[in-house]
């Protein structure tokens, strides 16, 4: 098996990944490009950095809590548009030993999650908006200040070699890392003052061949503007899956639209929502990675922590269906989803139906089925057992298995039975084992 093939499964099996979104932005607490959509100066942004001092954050208790959660690798904000820097970085000041937290959090906050052995990745910004070397553009907090882009013209050949530097010391200073994520390129971007920058400006071709001179195993995301690498669609589902099968992606996505903590934005999706997108997510063979801002303080905020852990308790019980799963050819009933793994074809059920589902194609081809959660059998009738008297012990069931039998002679159709009371689950899934793997 090749070096390729080992990241890409490592990735693919793991489906459910977390975004850390933390830093100066946190201490604001009303979204993570506070700087900008505000206009705050480098100066005035300058109180968050005094006053930043997560004193209740304890690594290994975000550790614990991600990986209770069911989250298989972890996404960090090394460094984030802002330019305020995670770690003891040699490049800048503008970093967390200088703050009165004083300590290398990124240092922590790695070891912390590869002991409770989630894979590592890092977030790195493209965008800087406090290094000088940064050209001023559209998007940066400065941008109508014409004095201080006088003063400061920017030069992106020195912002390029302090870019390829501080990559050096992530990839060189913190043992393994899997995957190194930047955002983001907006090359087609034009303000009419100023252009978007890509590739070019960031000197991509260069930082990539570093990288993985560093880290030959490591994963790149696609926001590097090279057309390449896994792909990130940000708070959006897909309608289907990549035409490649073999090409990764990951779906990221917010609890409550901002990324970093935002203490007045209530407007939170709820655990079942955020469990179905996971679970549309895997039926269409990506990842999912939802997000989480902790608070100044180093907390995880109530709302946040419970959703996650909501969604965490339904994996203890029915993960079989999401970890190493993925999506599979056949046409899954309206309101279901299909996830597949060897010989097992996980049918999640997202509105509870009255009595009998009708499953396409599947006629013949199912050997068990059981509902995932509590291990419980579920009968089930195709043209190889109907009419038979094996399954119609009651008059009741015999009823129902009569109004559907015009259906489900139907040699294509396999026919569940299921429980008319809901399952306690956000989402129930019935397990079928095939009398043949899928490929
Ligand atoms: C964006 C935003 C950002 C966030 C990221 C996560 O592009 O600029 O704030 O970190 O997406 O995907």
């Amino acid at each position: 098996m090749t070096e390729i093939t080992n990241r890409k499964k490592w990735f693919s099996e793991s489906r459910y990944g977390l975004f850390i979104h933390f830093g100066l932005y946190s201490v604001a607490a009303r979204h993570e490009w506070v700087q900008t959509l505000e206009e705050i100066s480098v100066d005035e942004y300058k109180k968050y950095f005094d006053h930043f001092n997560p004193d209740l954050l304890d690594p290994n208790e975000w550790a614990k809590k991600a990986k209770e959660a069911g989250f298989k690798y972890v996404i960090i904000t090394a460094k984030h548009h802002d330019g305020f820097c995670l770690w003891d970085t040699k490049e800048t000041d503008y970093q967390i030993c200088n703050t009165n937290y004083r300590k290398d959090l990124l240092n922590e906050l790695i070891e912390a999650f590869r002991n409770v052995g989630m894979k590592i990745g890092l977030y790195y910004s493209l965008l800087d908006w406090h290094h000088h070397g940064f050209e001023v553009d559209g998007y940066h907090p400065m941008r109508n200040k014409h004095e201080y882009i006088e003063r400061h013209p920017g030069d992106m050949h020195t912002y390029r070699k302090f870019m390829s530097n501080q990559v050096k010391e992530l990839l060189s200073n913190y043992g393994k890392i899997d995957y190194i994520w930047f955002d983001f390129s907006y090359k087609s971007r034009d303000w009419g003052t100023s252009l978007g920058k890509g590739a070019e400006d960031w000197g991509s071709k260069v930082l990539e061949t570093q990288i993985l001179q560093l880290q030959p195993d490591i994963l790149i995301n696609d926001r590097l503007g090279l057309g390449r690498g896994v792909q990130t669609p940000e708070q959006f589902s897909r309608n289907k899956g990549l035409e490649d099968e073999n090409a990764l992606w990951e779906t990221v996505q917010t609890l409550n639209n901002s990324w970093g903590y935002d203490r007045d934005n209530l407007q939170f999706k709820s655990s079942e929502l955020v469990l179905k997108q996971l679970i549309d997510t895997v039926s269409k063979g990506g990842n999912f990675t939802m997000n989480i801002g902790p608070n100044a303080r180093g907390l995880w905020d109530d709302r946040s922590a419970s959703i996650l852990s909501e969604v965490g308790q339904w994996l203890v019980r029915n993960g079989e269906s999401i970890y190493g799963s993925t999506s599979c050819s056949y046409r899954p009933p309206i309101d279901c989803r299909y996830t597949q793994k060897g010989d097992k074809l996980y049918l999640h059920i997202f509105s509870w139906p009255y009595r009998t589902i009708l499953l396409p194609d599947l006629g013949g081809k199912v050997s068990f089925a059981r509902l995932l959660h509590d291990g419980s059998e579920i009968r089930f009738s195709d043209t190889k057992n109907l009419g038979g008297e094996r399954e119609a012990t009651t008059d009741l069931y015999k009823e129902i298995t009569e109004v559907h039998i015009k259906e489900a002679l139907d040699p294509t159709m396999l026919m569940l039975n299921v429980p008319i009371i809901k399952p306690n689950e956000f989402v129930s899934v019935i397990e079928l084992t095939l009398k043949e793997a899928l490929e």
